[in-house]
């Protein structure tokens, strides 16, 4: 197999795309498909503020590296999540990434604010990344708002994309089928998520962060080892070493023929809520009283 580029002997193939590349050429490859896919979902351009989220992983380092190398304005937020160990060293991570960039780095701790992730999952009984994915969206909104971000851009890829679509499709979950697309606009409140990486697999955005140095965290987050997402995740694996293609057709088939249908589904009945102003479902949101039940039970727990 040769690169297909430049004759050279290549170090990937991606047989989704029929393509076996060269470094160099995987590297100004990945660039272009960042930038194309920016484009056709209309996610952004050079007049915006955007704020990506990092967690110190491959995906989210990787983005914010590419995005500032594409020339875009692109600044960091961290939330410390409070999960011991695993919360310091991403912490580490990011900051030292940041320093590298020389970029502006937003960190907030929610341990301070309400006692971080494993006391929320305990007095919710909750599953971790459930609680975890309603503060991290909350506070990611939050942020962009209070500091002026007209964007929020977030590193999931296509393993991550495909597989809570098939999750999801599985459960029938067709409110959630209605928001499912790279491109959440602006609305009432909520500032505009993307998901640049949404045609990458996992494969692809880490060859690119080894390839550029990135030092980005390998662990798992703690709570991961029981989350369902990973076992969705294998079976799409299986399904695509036996049928190579299949998860960026499943995916990209959904956006083009399934999203328009469930679109409206989506549509949600939001109202400022009455303590922090953000979008809500009910009078009091869901974060605020996550907040109130927390910090009762420390207070209670230092008397
Ligand atoms: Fe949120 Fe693991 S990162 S629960
Ligand atoms: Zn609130």
């Amino acid at each position: 197999m040769k690169c297909r580029i430049c004759g050279k002997k290549p170090i990937i193939y991606m047989p989704h795309h029929r393509l076996a590349l060269c470094k160099e050429d995987f590297i100004s490859w990945f660039e272009r498909y960042t930038e194309r896919t920016i484009k056709e979902f209309k996610m952004f351009s050079k007049e915006d503020k955007i704020l990506v989220t990092v967690s110190g992983g491959k995906d989210s380092l990787a983005l914010w590296f590419v995005l500032r190398k594409l020339g875009y304005e692109a600044d960091g937020f961290y939330l410390h999540l409070g999960i011991g160990e695993y919360s310091e060293r991403s912490k580490e991570k990011v900051e030292k990434f940041a320093q590298r960039l020389k970029a502006k780095l937003i960190v907030e701790d929610l341990k301070k604010e309400m006692g971080g992730i494993p006391l929320l999952k305990d007095i919710t009984s909750r599953e971790a990344c459930s609680v975890c994915g309603l503060v991290k969206r909350y506070n990611f909104n939050k942020v962009a708002r209070d500091y002026g971000y007209t964007v929020v851009a977030t590193g999931h890829n296509l393993d991550d994309e495909a597989s809570s679509l098939l999750s999801n499709v599985i459960n029938w979950n067709i409110k959630y089928l209605g928001r499912k697309y790279p491109v959440l606009k602006e609305e009432e409140g909520f500032v505009r998520k993307v998901k640049p990486f949404c045609k990458f697999t996992e494969k692809e955005t880490a060859l690119y962060a080894l390839l550029n140095g990135i030092d980005f965290i390998e662990e798992e987050c703690p709570f991961s080892e029981d989350a369902s997402s990973i076992f969705y995740k294998e079976i799409l694996n299986r399904i695509e070493e036996k049928f190579p293609g299949t998860k960026l057709r499943f995916y990209l088939e959904y956006l083009r023929k399934v999203y328009p249908r469930f679109k409206e589904e989506g549509e949600r009945d939001l109202q400022p809520c009455k303590v922090c102003g953000q979008p809500s479902p009910s009078e009091i949101c869901p974060v605020c009283r996550l907040r109130e039940k927390a910090v009762n039970y420390l207070h209670g727990h230092e008397a």
